[in-house]
C-alpha cells in the first residue's frame, strides 16, 4: 500500500472545522446549531462589490497577472496610503486569500527546519501552514490573566536561535482580540533589527478596532522596510470570505520577487474576485462605521453574558471578533463534541472551536474554547444561555 508523507501525517486538523460532521449530524436530527466556531460574518458584503461582478461584460474568463491585476494593485496601494502605510503597487502581490499570502511568505523566507516565533495562542492555521512548510513554531506564551498582552521583550530574545527567521504577530489578534500598541510594535521592531529577522504582521482585522483605539501597522514604523511583511485579506474587511482574495505587502524587493515566483507557479489569483475586491475598495466609510458599531455591541453583549456564568474566564477583546473563554471543564475538545452529539436545549445547541488547536505548546488551551461573535445579539444571548445550561449538565 503506498504511504502518506510524514508531513501529511503531521498536518493538523483545523480546530475551527474538524467538528463540522458532528454539526451536520445534529442538523440532520433537526437540532439548530449556532455557529460560534468560525469567523464567517453574517454582515452583508458591500453591494458595490457584488454589482461589479454581476454587471461586468467579460466574455473570456481569463487568467490575470500572477501578481494581481495592475489596476487592483494600484488601488490597494491607495487604500494603504489612507492608513499611513506608504507602499506602491510594486510592493504588493495579490493572493488567493490571506491563507495563500501566509504560505507564499513562509515559502519565500524560510527553509525546512527554520524557526518562527509566534505569540500563543495564535490563529490555528499557522500550525497547518508551518507543518506544510516544514518549519517549527516557537511559541511565546501570552496569558488570559494578562488579557493576552505581549510577553516581555526579553521573553522573545530568549527564544532566538541561529534557526530563527521571523517573528509573526496577528494584529488585532485572532483568537485573542489583542491589539498591539505602537510601543509594542516598536519593541518588536528593535528586536528584529538587532537579530536581522523578518517581522510578519497578519493585519487582516485592521479595521476591527474598538474603544477609540487605533491600529498601528508594522509598515508605519520607519526603518523597518527591509524586515516588515504584511499579510492581508478582503475576507473579513468586506465580509467577502468566499472571494478568496488577499495580498502580501513588503518594501523588501527580494521578498516580493521571491513570492512572485510562487505566485507564477499557481498562475494567477481569481479574476472575478479581483474585480469584486477592486470595487470593494470604494466602499463608503459609513459601511465600516456601522459594522464596527455592530461588532462593539455584539462584543459587549457576549462578554457581559459570559461574565455572568460562574467559573468562566474571558478576556475582553480590543479588536477582531473573537474571544478565548476558559471553561470549568477538563477537556474542551470533548465538551465541544458533546455539545453537538449529546446536548440540546429545546432543540438548539452551539458549535465552538476548542482552543488547544490555537496553541503549539502541548497541554495549553485544553480547557478553553474560541468564540467568534459573528452572530446577531439575540443569537449570541441565546448561545450563552445554551452554554450555561450545557456547563451545568456536563459531567465529564
Ligand atoms: C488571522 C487570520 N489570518 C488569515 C486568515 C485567512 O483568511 P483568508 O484566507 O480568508 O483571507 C484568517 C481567516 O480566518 C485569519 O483569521
Amino acid at each position: 500500500m503506498p504511504t502518506i508523507s510524514n508531513k501529511g501525517q503531521q498536518m493538523p486538523q483545523s480546530p475551527i472545522r474538524k467538528l463540522v460532521p458532528f454539526a451536520e449530524d445534529a442538523k440532520k436530527r433537526g437540532v439548530k446549531v449556532f455557529h460560534l466556531n468560525i469567523g464567517q460574518p453574517d454582515i452583508k458584503t458591500p453591494q458595490i462589490a457584488l454589482d461589479a461582478v454581476k454587471n461586468n461584460t467579460i466574455e473570456v474568463l481569463s487568467y490575470s497577472r500572477s501578481e494581481g491585476s495592475e489596476t487592483y494593485r494600484e488601488k490597494i496601494a491607495n487604500y494603504y496610503r489612507t492608513k499611513n502605510i506608504l507602499v506602491s503597487a510594486q510592493d504588493i502581490i495579490v493572493t488567493t486569500g490571506g491563507s495563500e499570502a501566509l504560505l507564499f511568505t513562509f515559502g519565500s523566507i524560510m527553509d525546512a527546519g527554520d524557526e518562527i516565533i509566534i505569540p500563543e495562542p495564535f490563529y490555528a492555521n499557522y500550525n497547518g501552514f508551518s507543518a506544510a512548510s516544514g518549519i517549527t513554531i516557537v511559541p511565546v506564551i501570552s496569558k488570559i490573566e494578562n488579557n493576552f498582552a505581549l510577553p516581555a521583550i526579553e521573553e522573545f530574545e530568549k527564544l532566538i536561535t541561529p534557526k530563527t527567521k521571523a517573528i509573526l504577530i496577528c494584529n488585532p489578534g485572532n483568537p485573542t482580540g489583542y491589539l498591539y500598541t505602537k510601543e509594542e510594535i516598536e519593541k518588536l521592531a528593535a528586536i528584529v533589527k538587532k537579530h536581522d529577522l523578518f517581522l510578519i504582521a497578519d493585519e487582516v482585522y485592521r479595521e476591527f478596532v474598538y474603544d477609540g483605539l487605533s491600529h498601528y501597522s508594522i509598515l508605519q514604523k520607519e526603518g523597518l522596510e527591509q524586515h516588515a511583511i504584511i499579510i492581508d485579506s478582503v475576507s473579513k474587511r468586506y465580509s467577502m470570505c468566499g472571494a478568496r482574495i488577499g495580498c502580501i505587502v513588503s518594501k523588501n524587493n527580494a521578498v516580493i520577487a521571491t513570492a512572485l515566483k510562487f505566485a507564477q507557479a499557481r498562475l494567477s489569483p481569481p479574476t472575478y474576485a479581483q474585480i469584486a475586491g477592486e470595487a470593494a475598495l470604494d466602499t463608503p466609510q459609513r459601511y465600516f462605521d456601522e459594522v464596527i458599531t455592530e461588532y462593539v455591541a455584539r462584543r459587549d453583549t457576549l462578554i457581559g453574558e459570559l461574565q455572568k456564568i460562574k467559573g468562566l474566564t474571558v478576556a475582553k477583546p480590543k479588536g477582531a471578533f473573537y474571544c478565548i473563554v476558559e471553561l470549568p471543564v477538563k477537556n474542551a475538545d470533548h465538551f465541544a463534541q458533546w455539545l453537538l452529539e449529546d446536548f440540546n436545549l429545546n432543540n438548539e445547541t452551539i458549535m465552538v472551536a476548542p482552543a488547544a488547536g490555537f496553541y503549539s505548546t502541548e497541554g495549553l488551551g485544553t480547557n478553553q474554547i474560541r468564540i467568534a461573535y459573528v452572530l446577531n445579539k439575540t443569537d449570541l444571548i441565546r448561545s450563552v444561555e445554551i452554554l450555561k445550561e450545557a456547563l451545568s449538565t456536563y459531567t465529564a
